[in-house]
């Protein structure tokens, strides 16, 4: 699987590790890392042999920071935006809508995009240093998953709190509030996640699939649509551009509001 270039595959029996790998810009995840996961997953639905996927970040600080925000600068004009938008909105849902059980192994920020793919998981560990935020609103953005999944997870106002004010929560918040399921020591992380993991993989296939399949309401397309237009819309204002200049150059943002 060498053509995967912005993630890892490691295979445990039953389970497979999928590790987002950029730890030199704490996991921020690139154009390229969408269509990949997307690639991974599909890659072991078929193999005959995973029965569950672990999905953790490389490195000791993070799980993923988000989206690679100088990355959003490069893309040029709306069709741009939305053809990425749409990259990022598909991942979700393949995660979401996989055969497979995905556990989040959140080892650190789970900002933005990375909150977003754990709200996509099935379930979440954390070790106690994981930290979640959803902060776009910072840099003119607004995560466009995140508004969709996360009032099911945790709530309308929760969401708020995260979405609107950017606050962080640390992993005994997000425990609290339904984000994380099981809290861990940070030096135990993957081998709970493994664990969590082998229990689902000895249970009966159908049943798991069946299962999530079950539980996971699925975003219907409509809603995906208004959240695609919406944010290509935001992500075209002039906040958007100064918010993401600023975060490049740090500095912090001037924004008036168009
Ligand atoms: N996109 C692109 N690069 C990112 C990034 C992102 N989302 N998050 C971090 N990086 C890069 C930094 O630019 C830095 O690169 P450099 O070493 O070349 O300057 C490197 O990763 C380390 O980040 P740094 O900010 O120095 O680490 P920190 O420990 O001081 O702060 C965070 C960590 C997560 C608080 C901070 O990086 C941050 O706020 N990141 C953006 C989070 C965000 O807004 N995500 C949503 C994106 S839509």
């Amino acid at each position: 699987m060498s053509d995967l270039t912005e993630i890892t595959l490691a295979d445990h029996g039953a389970v497979t590790v999928v590790t987002i790998d950029r730890p030199d810009k704490l996991n921020a995840l690139g154009v390229d890392f969408w269509p990949q996961l997307r690639e991974a997953l599909a890659r072991l639905e078929a193999d005959g042999t995973t029965r569950a996927v672990v999905l953790t970040g490389a490195g000791d600080k993070a799980f993923s920071a988000g989206g690679d925000i100088a990355g959003f600068g490069e893309l040029d004009g709306i069709a741009a935006r939305r053809a990425f938008q749409t990259e990022c909105l598909r991942t979700f849902a393949a995660v979401e809508e996989s055969r497979l059980p995905v556990i989040a192994a959140v080892n650190g920020y789970a900002f933005g995009g990375g909150c977003e793919l754990a709200l996509a998981c099935d379930l979440v560990l954390a070790s106690d240093r994981a930290t979640f935020a959803m902060p776009e609103s910072a840099i003119g953005l607004v995560p466009g998953f995140g508004v969709l999944r996360a009032p099911a997870v945790i709530g309308r106002h929760w969401t708020k709190w995260m979405v609107l004010a950017g606050e962080r929560l640390d992993a005994e918040q997000a425990e609290r509030i339904g984000l994380v399921q099981r809290r861990v020591p940070h030096e135990d992380l993957l081998d709970a996640a493994l664990a969590v993991g082998e229990r689902i993989a000895r249970a009966a296939p159908l049943a798991v699939e069946t299962g999530k399949r079950m539980i996971n309401r699925g975003i219907d397309s409509g809603e995906t649509s208004w959240s695609l237009d919406a944010i290509t819309l935001l992500q075209s204002s002039e906040d958007t551009a100064e918010g993401i200049a600023a975060f490049t150059q740090k500095r912090s943002p001037r924004f008036e509001g168009r």
